[in-house]
């Protein structure tokens, strides 16, 4: 009887603190999501902005040019004001030296497809997992109109001398409305 009695409170003790952590993990989870989605917000309203004016004042091919430096750098800045490392990947990555996706990236990014193709919006499609003692979250991002100018099937001559410019090696392009263009990737620290 008695050691019924210690096996039951041991169990009790196991089953209680077993809960506790799961419940701190789920918590700091959903904080942390709160915080990655902020942080992917503040990307697209500082590089949007900055593409719809380039494009507004000087033409698509200056907006490549803005592009080229504006995007490379709000990343940088955010990840070090932030403490994530705050990026953008992509299946057919145009900058070839910070898009490309690592192996986690690429898994996600084909999920993201399938998930769009089964009739999910673009818009709302995220990921999140707690791998070791890093979180890490995507958030997929889907052409819109004005995309297609410089991701599309039919990109203007001249706007394409400019991509293969800066992009020798660009296979950015031949998408349609609503597909997905790639995501942002962050990943923080535990
Ligand atoms: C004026 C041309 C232009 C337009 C319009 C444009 N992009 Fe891009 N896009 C670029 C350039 C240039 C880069 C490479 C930037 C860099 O070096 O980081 C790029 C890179 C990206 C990347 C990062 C992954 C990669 O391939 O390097 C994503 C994601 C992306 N664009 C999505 C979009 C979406 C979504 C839209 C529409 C809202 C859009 N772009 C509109 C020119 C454009």
């Amino acid at each position: 009887m008695k050691n019924i009695n210690i096996s039951f409170f041991l169990i009790l003790i196991l089953a209680v603190f077993s809960l506790q952590v799961t419940a701190g993990e789920l918590m700091s989870k959903s904080e942390l999501e709160a915080e990655a989605t902020n942080i992917v917000k503040t990307f697209g309203s500082m590089l949007k902005p900055k593409l719809k004016e380039a494009i507004q004042t000087g033409g698509l091919e200056h907006a490549i040019n803005i592009c080229s430096m504006e995007a490379p750098r709000i990343a940088k800045n955010l990840s070090e004001e932030t403490g994530w490392s705050v990026k953008r990947v992509s299946l057919k990555p145009r900058n070839n030296s910070s898009a490309v996706p690592d192996t986690f990236e690429r898994k996600v990014l084909e999920q993201f497809n399938a998930r769009q193709i089964k009739g999910e919006s673009s818009s709302v499609i995220t990921f999140s997992e707690i791998i070791g003692n890093k979180f890490r979250f995507m958030k997929a991002q889907g052409v819109e109109s004005v995309c297609l100018n410089c991701h599309g099937k039919s990109i203007h001559p001249d706007v394409k001398k400019a991509i293969v410019k800066h992009y020798p090696e660009d296979v950015a392009t031949g998408y349609s409305l609503g597909q997905i263009r790639g995501a942002f990737s962050l990943v923080k620290s535990l």
